[in-house]
């Protein structure tokens, strides 16, 4: 009676198997993200650890036109090399390294600011197919949208911290890196959870299930996709330990969209002295005060604080939401400038303020560079 034996014929399917797979793998693009929504490479476990390196995305509307990078933008790249030392800063964008967008940015026919961000970091130019629709069929309605599957599909595949190009880092974030958590992420006003900053291990159980999730979501509405999906995909995960980690709203959005919020985070306070008043010290090249606080000042010396002044004690990364897309005027201010920054008479300028002085000292940015650096 002819009976299955498990001998020679399975072993070598299996092993067949085993080298077509590891064949598959093996070429698992680290530089070129595929964005359609299919599953990657399943037999490479996730990391346990959240690697050091920061994930920023910029799609241009055209791809014939320059990158615009403004101070601030490159204030944001500046402070995540500044305090985290990152192995690798990424750039996610639809133009290629060699494209001669980017050749223009470098050679300073941008302006300044790209000049800087495309010399000065080693920045890692990871040119992506921008998707135009979601998996659900619906197309992608503005470059924004584009940009949440971009980053969630980066942080997926490579691990890191992404954050929006309004997120100014104030301190390093080893010690959340580091926790055990395989990913991490912030309230914001409302409670839901903010997606301009999120970390996680490559592969993690929360980006992945967000990465998958984003394309049935996606309705056109301006979160439906992006906060909807990390809140409940992240809240439901806290459960199982180890997988989600949600800060308080302080910690990554302290502020909000609101015209309450932004302005007090940029108005100009007219009435406090300029951190710049000095000219002639300026001139003579003299270091900038640096305004450094010991633990117990804000009790011992109240004196030394305005009222409006806030205190960023308990914030890692600011959410310096935009007050330009609501077409909203906060007192005093214009843009952000190095001299806005320098002359320290806003909360944003006090938060930013000791990277700026880093900047000067080095001779990177002068008191009358324009917000566009052209
Ligand atoms: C992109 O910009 C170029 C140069 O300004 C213009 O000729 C072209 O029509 C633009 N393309 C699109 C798709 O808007
Ligand atoms: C900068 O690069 C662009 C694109 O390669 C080139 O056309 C332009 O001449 C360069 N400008 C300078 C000043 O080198
Ligand atoms: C400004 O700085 C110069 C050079 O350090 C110093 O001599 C002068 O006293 C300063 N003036 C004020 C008003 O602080």
């Amino acid at each position: 009676m002819p009976m299955f034996i498990p001998g020679k014929p399975l072993t070598a399917l299996a092993t067949a198997l085993f080298i077509g797979l590891v064949f598959l793998c093996l070429p698992y693009s680290r530089t070129r993200l595929d964005l359609s929504p299919q599953p990657t490479c399943n037999n490479r476990p996730p990391d346990d650890v959240i690697p050091n390196q920061v994930h920023f995305v910029y799609i241009l509307k055209n791809t014939s036109h320059d990158f615009n990078f403004e101070f601030s933008h490159f204030l944001s790249i500046y402070a995540a090399w500044h305090y985290w030392r990152p192995q690798a800063i990424y750039l996610h964008t639809n133009v290629a390294a060699d494209s001669p967008e980017v050749a223009r940015a470098r050679n300073g026919t941008a302006g300044k600011w790209n000049h800087y961000i495309f010399t000065i970091f080693d920045l890692k130019i990871n040119e992506v197919d921008v998707p135009t629709h979601a998996g659900n069929g619906m197309e992608l309605q503005n470059i924004e949208h584009k940009s949440d599957f971009v980053r969630v599909k980066a942080v997926y595949e490579l691990g890191g911290v992404y954050i929006d190009f309004d997120v100014h880092p104030l301190r390093d974030i080893r010690p959340l890196r580091e926790s055990g958590f395989k990913a991490i992420a912030g309230r914001q006003l409302g409670g839901q959870i903010n997606s301009g900053t999120f970390m996680s291990t490559r592969g993690g159980k929360m980006v992945k299930l967000w990465m998958e999730q984003m394309h049935v979501a996606y309705n056109g509405g301006w979160t439906t996709h992006s906060n909807e999906v990390i809140t409940r995909v992240g809240q439901r995960l806290v459960r199982e330990p180890g997988e989600m980690l949600i800060l308080e709203r302080d910690a990554f959005a302290p502020g909000s969209w609101k015209d309450e919020d932004t302005d007090a985070l940029f108005a100009v306070h007219e009435d406090t002295p300029s951190n710049l008043r000095n000219d002639t010290a300026i001139a003579q090249g003299m270091q900038l005060p640096s305004h450094d606080e010991a633990f117990a000042d804000r009790w011992d010396h109240p004196e030394r604080f305005a009222d409006w002044e806030r205190d960023w004690s308990h914030t890692y990364l600011l959410h310096a939401f935009t007050p330009d897309r609501w077409q909203h005027k906060v007192p005093g201010f214009e843009h952000i400038t190095p001299r806005y920054v320098l002359e320290r008479r806003s909360n944003f300028a006090r938060a930013v303020y000791p990277v700026a002085r880093v900047l000067f000292e080095q001779g990177l940015i002068n008191v009358d560079d324009s917000h566009t650096g052209l």
